[in-house]
């Protein structure tokens, strides 16, 4: 099975959580007007993170008007029993957290079973130990650069280590995983992101708050490896 995955690295994925809510629509619309070939869904069940945002029925109605990846980012402390609605609404990646408690490595395998790519992300504060062992059975790395929960908060550098680590595995273990940084990223701290590694940049409020947001494809395309 062939995943449509690989894209031009770096990119950018405008998350869709700094749009506004009541016309999402246009905020995918914007996305590709700016040149994006991604889209970031971000997917909090007031649990695992403290707050809420939208379901999977809001996805599939997006799905019907855009083509763009849609880079599913679920932050549930129970994603075994929505992944599906996810691949049925139109998901193309399915990201999963490492942090709670459930059937991590079957979720991984059942996500990808389904024609579906699949990621894992770690907090902030989670250690790259945690993920070594599921590095193999994943497309996507995603290195929370905030915590969890909200946009609109300031870049945890320090982060950008567990990345520069994932980056030395990846061509040690000859693993085949990108790398997505999520939270706080702007133009500011882009070049930083990439030269660390990570092949796709998650980027909200600095993306949509932008008077020109059709520059920040350009910039991160410019970016030197
Ligand atoms: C935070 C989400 C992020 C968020 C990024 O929990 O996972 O994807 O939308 O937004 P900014 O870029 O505003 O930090
Ligand atoms: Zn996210």
């Amino acid at each position: 099975m062939t995943l449509k995955f690989h894209k031009e690295i770096p990119h950018l994925a405008p998350s869709l959580l700094a749009a506004d809510p009541a016309d999402l629509l246009k905020g995918i619309q914007l996305a590709e007007a700016a040149g994006a070939t991604w889209i970031h869904l971000d997917i909090m069940d007031g649990h695992f993170v403290p707050n809420l945002s939208f379901g999977a029925e809001a996805v599939r109605s997006l799905r019907k008007s855009s083509p763009l990846f849609f880079d599913v980012h679920l932050m549930l402390s129970n994603p075994h029993l929505h992944y599906l609605n996810f691949i049925d609404a139109g998901a193309d990646c399915i990201t999963v957290h490492v942090e709670p408690d459930y059937p991590l490595e079957t979720t991984l395998a059942q996500i990808r079973s389904r024609g579906c790519a699949v990621g894992i992300a770690v907090n902030p504060k989670t250690e790259l130990a945690s993920i070594r062992h599921y590095l193999p059975m994943v497309d996507l790395v995603l290195v929370m650069t905030v915590e969890p929960g909200f946009g609109g908060q300031s870049f945890i550098a320090k982060c950008l280590e567990k990345v520069r680590d994932l980056r030395v595995l990846r061509e040690a273990e000859s693993l085949g995983y990108k790398i997505e940084v999520d939270g706080g990223v702007s133009i500011e701290n882009s070049q930083d992101c990439v030269s660390a590694g990570a092949d796709i940049l998650v980027c909200g409020t600095a993306f949509y708050k932008s008077e020109d947001p059709s520059s920040f494809q350009k910039h991160i395309s410019n970016i030197k490896l």
